[in-house]
C-alpha cells in the first residue's frame, strides 16, 4: 500500500539494504544509572523481520517500556549493538538518530498524545511539520492516513468528541503518516473497553496484512495473542 512505502532518501546507508532485518539486537542492554544504578534490559538478542508481528509480555516493572525505548530510538543502551533497517545506531550522532526515527518508527501509546485543541487532520498533518513537505501536501497526506484507519468521516473533530477508539486510531494514522518501516506499540488498548479495543486490533491486523512490521506490548494475554510471535520479558531478561 502506498502509505507502508519506507522513506530512506537521505538515511545513512545500511550494511545491507533490502534483505536486512527491521531490528537486530545483539546484547543489547539498558542500565539506568541511578543512584541506584538499574538493569532495567539485561544484554539480549532479538531479531525482527520485515513483515513480523511480534507481541512482547510481561509483569509491570519488567522493562517492556525500556526495551521499547531502546528499539524506538527514544533511549541509547549502554551495551550492545542495534542495527534498525541494517543502520548500526549506536555510530550515529544524536541528531542523525532522531532524524533515523521520524522517518523509519512510528509510535503508538496507551494514552493516545493528541493534541486536545486541533482536529484529527491537524494532529495527523503535524507529525510531518519538520519534514519541508508543503503544507497542501501534509494535508493530503494526513487526510489519506485518517481514510486509511477508517476515519475520513471525522477529519475535521477534536479528540475530546471521539471516542477511545477513534482517538487511537488517529494516533496510529499519525504514526503511519510519515511512512516507517516499524510501527512500536506500548499498550494500545490498555485504555479502550473491550469494543473500541477490537477495532484497534483489527486496523493493526490490517497493517501487518499490508506489509507493516509491527511490535505491540501488552499486559493483556488476548492481544498477546495477536502476534505472530511472542517475547516474554522477566525482571528485564528477554525471552525470545
Ligand atoms: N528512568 C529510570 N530510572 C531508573 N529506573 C527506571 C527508570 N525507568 C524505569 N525504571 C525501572 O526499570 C524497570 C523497568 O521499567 P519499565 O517501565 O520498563 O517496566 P514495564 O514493564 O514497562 O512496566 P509497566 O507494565 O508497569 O508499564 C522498573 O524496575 C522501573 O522501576
Ligand atoms: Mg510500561
Amino acid at each position: 500500500m502506498r502509505l507502508l512505502r519506507r522513506q530512506s532518501r537521505q538515511d545513512p546507508q545500511p550494511s545491507d539494504e533490502g534483505d536486512s532485518p527491521v531490528i537486530e539486537l545483539r546484547g543489547v542492554g539498558l542500565t539506568y544509572p541511578g543512584p541506584p544504578p538499574v538493569e532495567a534490559l539485561h544484554p539480549c538478542d532479538l531479531t525482527v523481520r520485515r513483515g513480523e508481528f511480534i507481541t512482547v509480555v510481561g509483569p509491570s516493572g519488567s522493562g517492556k517500556s525500556t526495551f521499547l525505548n531502546v528499539a524506538g530510538l527514544l533511549d541509547s543502551p549502554t551495551s550492545g549493538r542495534y542495527l534498525l533497517d541494517g543502520i548500526d545506531t549506536a555510530a550515529l550522532p544524536d541528531r542523525e538518530r532522531t532524524a533515523l526515527r521520524g522517518r523509519r518508527i512510528g509510535f503508538v501509546f496507551q494514552s493516545f498524545h493528541l493534541l486536545p485543541h486541533r482536529s484529527a487532520l491537524e494532529n495527523v498533518a503535524l507529525a510531518m511539520l519538520y519534514t519541508g513537505i508543503p503544507r497542501a501536501q501534509r494535508l493530503v497526506r494526513a487526510r489519506a492516513a485518517l481514510d486509511q484507519v477508517g476515519l475520513g468521516h471525522r477529519t475535521g473533530a477534536v479528540p475530546g468528541r471521539l471516542s477511545g477508539g477513534e482517538r487511537q486510531r488517529v494516533a496510529i494514522a499519525r504514526a503511519l503518516v510519515g511512512r516507517p518501516s516499524l510501527l512500536l506499540c506500548d499498550e494500545p488498548t490498555g485504555n479502550l473497553d473491550s469494543a473500541n479495543a477490537a477495532s484497534v486490533l483489527g486496523l493493526l491486523d490490517d497493517l501487518h496484512g499490508a506489509g507493516m512490521t509491527v511490535l505491540v506490548i501488552t499486559h493483556d494475554p488476548e492481544v498477546a495473542r495477536r502476534g505472530h510471535r511472542t517475547v516474554t520479558i522477566r525482571d528485564g531478561r528477554l525471552h525470545p
